[in-house]
């Protein structure tokens, strides 16, 4: 049976999460679209430099949670957090979106704020499958991808232990080639110029049943601050 993309992902992140009667710091949040444990926990603050996406996760938090759950401006590699003011940080999709310049940075502030023994979790794209080359299209993503995951295999180790991990594989069905494009140009801001290397792109996916299948690998880890 078909697994719904989102679906899978709350699976993981639920799975491998430690929420109950925690304080989370969700770094680059967007729209708080991750966030499903919000109601489990003590208290979450979502940070994300872009003001609109903030201004959008404000907007779309519902009442029940608002006292909880709090968005702000900010960015993974200036935390304006105390030392050890959290549980639990998570980077859902974000890691990789910081600049490489400044994912050392970010990581380091991680630890900063975080309280010993407080769990670090990180979903990450692998370089497997095909969705990360479309997604390159619209901002650089393998780079920063394998910066990442060199910085995480430094961590690990020394400042942080790995608890668990586990990779997985997202699918994605488009039932033509216009779907595809308006689905990378609207949750990938996709350029409209870039329509003739999507089309070139999806010549190499495969087809199920007159679909198209475009394939993303995913890595979620947690660790745990020494
Ligand atoms: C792919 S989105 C992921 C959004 C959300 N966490 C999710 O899982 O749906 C990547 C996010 O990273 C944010 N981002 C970019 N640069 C950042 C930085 N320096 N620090 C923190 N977040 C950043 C972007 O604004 C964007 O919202």
């Amino acid at each position: 049976m078909r697994e719904d993309p989102g679906k899978i992902q709350y699976k993981k992140i639920m799975k491998l999460g430690s929420f109950k009667n925690k304080i989370v710091l969700d770094v680059g949040c967007g729209t708080g679209t991750r966030q499903y444990f919000a109601p489990l926990t003590k208290k979450v603050v979502g940070i994300d430099p872009s003001t609109m996406l903030i201004k959008k996760a404000q907007d779309q938090l519902p009442d029940n949670l608002k006292q909880k759950v709090r968005y702000q401006v900010g960015s993974g590699e200036e935390l304006s957090f105390n030392d050890e003011t959290f549980d639990s940080v998570f980077f859902s999709w974000s890691l990789h979106h910081i600049p490489i310049k400044f994912q050392k940075k970010a990581c380091r502030e991680t630890y900063r704020v975080l309280k010993k023994g407080g769990q670090l979790l990180i979903l990450e794209p692998t370089l497997k499958g095909e969705f990360i080359h479309f997604t390159e299209l619209s901002h650089p993503e393998i780079e920063p991808v394998k910066n990442v995951i060199a910085i995480l295999s430094e961590l690990i180790g020394k400042f942080f232990e790995l608890e668990s991990q586990a990779t997985f594989v997202i699918k994605y069905y488009f039932d033509n080639e216009d779907e595809a494009i308006k689905y990378f140009r609207r949750e990938d801001n996709l350029p409209p110029n870039k329509d003739s290397e999507v089309l070139r792109l999806l010549k190499s996916c495969k087809r199920v049943k007159n679909e198209i299948l475009i394939q993303g690998g995913a890595r979620i880890l947690s660790l745990k601050k020494n």
